[in-house]
């Protein structure tokens, strides 16, 4: 399974799926694409002898035109699956479309709680004593795929939304990577908008 990362930052979540494939004989990362130039993760990339490209946004440009090219730099990977990790972009809906089934994200949230920005901060807000993270199949409305495998931290009291970020990150470390392993042993499926496992609805 050719898997593409796309990033906009620190790539802690592609660097842990890189590891994963390591001993995941079945799944390679075979690109790394940013839309930011000095993207952190893009020196994971490197250090791990994966090629990158970075399709920076022009001033003016329609996400159309965006996604255009970036679909083109996506195309010259060939990939068998998309794998959105702390990517800091909207994506058009035929772009997504174009991807149905074969593109996943990583949300800090137990969705369908908190879609969007500042997650963390907001379950502190809520008094919530649980959060998490949640990787889904991308649809065309932002964080609202199916869910695949969610994984839930407690909340303290002392806690900040940095304190609470890193305790999620761990997390996302451990369950993307199994979520791209499945996908690469074909256990994983979109049917009719829902997220199946070895033909189970999740
Ligand atoms: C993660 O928190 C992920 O859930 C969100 O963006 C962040 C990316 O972090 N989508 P990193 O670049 O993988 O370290």
């Amino acid at each position: 399974c050719r898997v593409l990362v796309l990033i906009s930052g620190n790539g802690s979540n592609l660097q842990a799926i890189i590891d994963g494939c390591d001993d995941n004989l079945q799944a390679e990362v075979v690109g790394v694409i940013s839309n930011k130039p000095d993207a952190y993760g893009l020196v994971r990339a490197h250090q791990n002898e994966i090629d990158t490209s970075c399709v920076i946004a022009h001033t003016g440009e329609t996400r159309q035109e965006y996604d255009a090219r970036l679909l083109n730099a996506i195309e010259k990977y060939q990939p068998d699956l998309v794998v959105l990790a702390g990517f800091m972009r909207i994506l058009s809906d035929e772009f997504v479309q174009r991807f149905e089934g074969k593109m996943l994200n990583i949300h800090p949230s137990l969705l369908p709680k908190y879609t969007g920005l500042h997650t963390h901060q907001r379950a502190i807000d809520a008094n919530d004593t649980e959060h998490g993270a949640s990787v889904h199949f991308v649809t065309p409305e932002l964080d609202a795929g199916p869910v695949i495998l969610q994984a839930k931290v407690p909340v303290y009291a002392d806690d900040t939304a940095d304190t609470l970020a890193e305790r999620v990150h761990e997390q996302e470390h451990a369950i993307y990577p199994l979520v791209v392993k499945w996908f690469s042993q074909q256990r994983l499926a979109m049917v009719d908008g829902i997220a199946m496992l070895d033909g189970q609805a999740l």
